[in-house]
């Protein structure tokens, strides 16, 4: 029976709570580099304004925002958008993810305890199962949940009003999610890689921060080497302050980024032993491509989806490897960054 959906949900919300999803207030270190409000927000300029002008055009009509969806690799910033969506709504924020959500009861009972001008944000949206996206059509466009009770011609059905909130949906692919669901969405905004500029001041807000020395070679190595990618030079700068405290003298110099970049296995051009081999696959067990993604894969055994949401990305944007419609070719420019010889007559 359907009212078990509710009841279900309604006694294991605290439990949801704590293992579904993430109560923000919780983990303060996590979040500590993340800036809190769109003033602080180093890049992604469009998008920065698209979001001031929504935001202030909601606070003036007392309305709450549209639903808002966001698009882009991982580690840009879709999470941390978020976080500041909610702060300067001065709503509480409720996090939870497309593959947590697996059963309908979960999503009910989060969507019943939103409070007026709420943000539910839901990671990997695009892996939401299908059963349970129908739920959140009436609920991102009348505020209300069905439910059905009984089946054939005992069916009812109760319509359950929800406070008005916002949901803030992220994808790394947004071409796998259904158009119904994409096009209640009030705003679609793609984040992309970032300059080396923007790297340079979130490494230097960041390592004051981390109460760190960095001068201003070193930042911007690290923002060469990071990928375009503020969550990797992040992390790549907290290695590197280890390094040296540990090795050195606790400041960071150029040489003490080499050092520690090399421990990382991150090369000149910021790849990884992950990109290194998904090109050197290509190259050895391929002649350079056309291959498909899946062969890749299986050659590498990596997950399809990994190398397609988190290596692919940046190694498209440097033009080291180009997408056919036979499958993926390695360029004349990742050749040379392997140091290996190219051979055009296989290319
Ligand atoms: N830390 C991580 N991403 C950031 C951004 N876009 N602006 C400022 N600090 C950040």
């Amino acid at each position: 029976m359907a009212d078990s959906i509710l009841t279900h949900s309604s006694d294991n919300i605290q439990g949801l709570l704590n293992n579904k999803s993430l109560d923000v207030d919780l983990e303060p270190e996590i979040l500590s580099l993340r800036p809190e409000s769109l003033k602080d927000y180093i890049g992604q300029k469009e998008v920065v304004e698209a979001l001031i002008i929504a935001i202030e055009a909601a606070n003036l009509r007392k309305e709450p925002l549209d639903h808002i969806l966001f698009h882009g690799p991982p580690g840009l910033g879709k999470t941390t958008l978020a976080h500041i969506i909610a702060n300067e709504m001065n709503g509480h924020l409720t996090i939870t993810s497309g593959p947590a959500l697996d059963k309908g009861g979960e999503l009910i009972g989060m969507l019943t305890h939103l409070e007026e001008g709420d943000i539910l944000f839901i990671d990997e949206i695009h892996r939401i199962p299908k059963t349970v996206e129908e739920f959140l059509y009436p609920a991102m466009e009348d505020f209300a949940v069905d439910f059905v009770f009984d089946k054939g011609v005992h069916a009812r059905s109760h319509r359950y009003r929800l406070n008005q909130f916002t949901m803030v949906g992220a994808t790394t692919r947004v071409g796998l999610l259904s158009a119904p669901l994409r096009d209640r969405f009030g705003v679609f905004r793609s984040l992309d890689f970032y300059s080396i500029d923007d790297l340079i001041k979130i490494t230097k807000r960041s390592a004051v921060l981390l109460e760190v020395a960095i001068d201003d070679q070193s930042a911007l190595e690290l923002s060469r080497r990071s990928r375009g990618t503020p969550r990797i030079v992040n992390r790549l700068l907290k290695r590197v302050r280890d390094y040296t405290m540990v090795r050195s003298d606790g400041k960071i110099t150029l040489d003490v980024v080499d050092a520690a970049l090399a421990l990382e296995g991150v090369d000149k051009r910021g790849l990884t032993n992950l990109d290194r081999n998904y090109l050197k696959t290509i190259i050895d067990f391929y002649h350079g491509g056309p291959v498909g993604i899946e062969t890749i894969a299986a050659t590498l055994q990596e997950e399809t989806d990994t190398l397609v949401d988190v290596v692919e990305p940046y190694l498209l944007k440097i033009g080291f490897v180009i997408r056919t419609s036979s499958g993926r070719k390695v360029s004349k420019a990742a050749y040379q960054h392997l140091k290996l010889p190219f051979q055009p007559e296989l290319f």
